[in-house]
């Protein structure tokens, strides 16, 4: 069944798990996470990143919401990494629940009035905002940021953007890394997430930690032990997608449908590991 992104995250809050946000690019994809779900009896976000609509367009969205419909689990679905102010304005009218607004890429003063303009707009239409302050570096479709160029979320700082935008939920930046990590391994601050979920624990606003693709079991219980309430993937469901397709003697629709198994049996695991299979 259609759900509302907040109450997702006030659950998850109040039962101390997290709510996987699963990218899809397609119908096998939203059917994969709905599939997971369902079998999982877990609830769940189907995130819909600007690359993918501008692939798929109103039709994904509507595919999404139609497959949420007719789950017999609490599903949402939601607008990821919106980067203009165009492709938010656009998104507002689609479909979605939630969207978030990432002006990671501005200043704070910018990053601010942007966050502010579509928060305010979002709010109008019931939706919940999330915003990311700070700077994530890695890989995720088109857009690649060096390490060089990410930047922690500051604790001070994060307190005037929340108060400042009015946003719901923040995406915080500790370390985590869209696409894989260093061979090294993921350095998450986990003193800085502490520091964090007291800040938003005081202000009301939900913490989410974009990239968990790569992340252990340890880091992912860690982080929920401090606040965090919604984990993005893609990384992991896209290249179980794409290991399926390696065997080309296979039927087309052979090839679809173990596409979408692969991509279930991530997700799966993934909504056992953040806690929330059972939960719906
Ligand atoms: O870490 C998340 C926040 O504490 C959420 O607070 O339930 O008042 O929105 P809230
Ligand atoms: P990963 O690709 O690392 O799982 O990150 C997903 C993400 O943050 C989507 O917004
Ligand atoms: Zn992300
Ligand atoms: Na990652």
């Amino acid at each position: 069944r259609l759900s509302s992104t907040k109450e997702l995250l006030l659950n998850a809050e109040r039962g101390g798990y997290a709510v996987g946000a699963f990218n899809v690019y397609n119908m096998e994809g939203a059917e994969a996470v709905v599939a997971a779900a369902e079998e999982e009896n877990s609830p769940a976000i189907l995130q819909i990143h600007p690359s993918a609509l501008k692939q798929g367009g109103i039709p994904l969205v509507a595919c999404c919401v139609s497959a949420a419909e007719k789950a017999n689990v609490p599903i949402t679905v939601h607008f990821d990494h919106g980067t203009s102010k165009q492709e938010l304005v656009e998104a507002l009218d689609l479909g979605f629940d939630s969207l978030m607004v990432d002006g990671s890429h501005l200043s704070l003063k910018d990053n601010i009035a942007y966050t502010k303009y579509i928060s305010l707009l979002a709010h109008s239409k019931n939706m919940l905002v999330e915003a990311e302050l700070g700077r994530l570096s890695g890989t995720e479709d088109d857009l690649t940021v060096e390490d060089y160029e990410a930047r922690l979320t500051d604790v001070n700082q994060a307190e005037e953007f929340i108060d400042e935008t009015g946003i719901d939920a923040l995406a915080v930046c500790i370390g985590n890394v869209h696409g894989k990590y260093p061979a090294s391994g993921p350095n998450l601050r986990l003193d800085l997430l502490k520091d964090l979920h007291a800040l938003s624990s005081k202000k009301g606003v939900f913490l989410v930690l974009h990239g968990a693709s790569g992340l252990s079991e340890e880091l992912i219980k860690a982080s929920i032990q401090r606040g965090v309430t919604k984990f993005n993937v893609n990384t992991e469901v896209r290249k179980a997608y794409m290991n399926s397709l390696s065997n080309p003697k296979q039927d087309l629709v052979h090839v679809m449908a173990s596409a979408k198994e692969a991509m279930k049996a991530v997700v799966a695991e993934k909504m056992r590991l953040f806690g929330s299979s059972g939960k719906a």
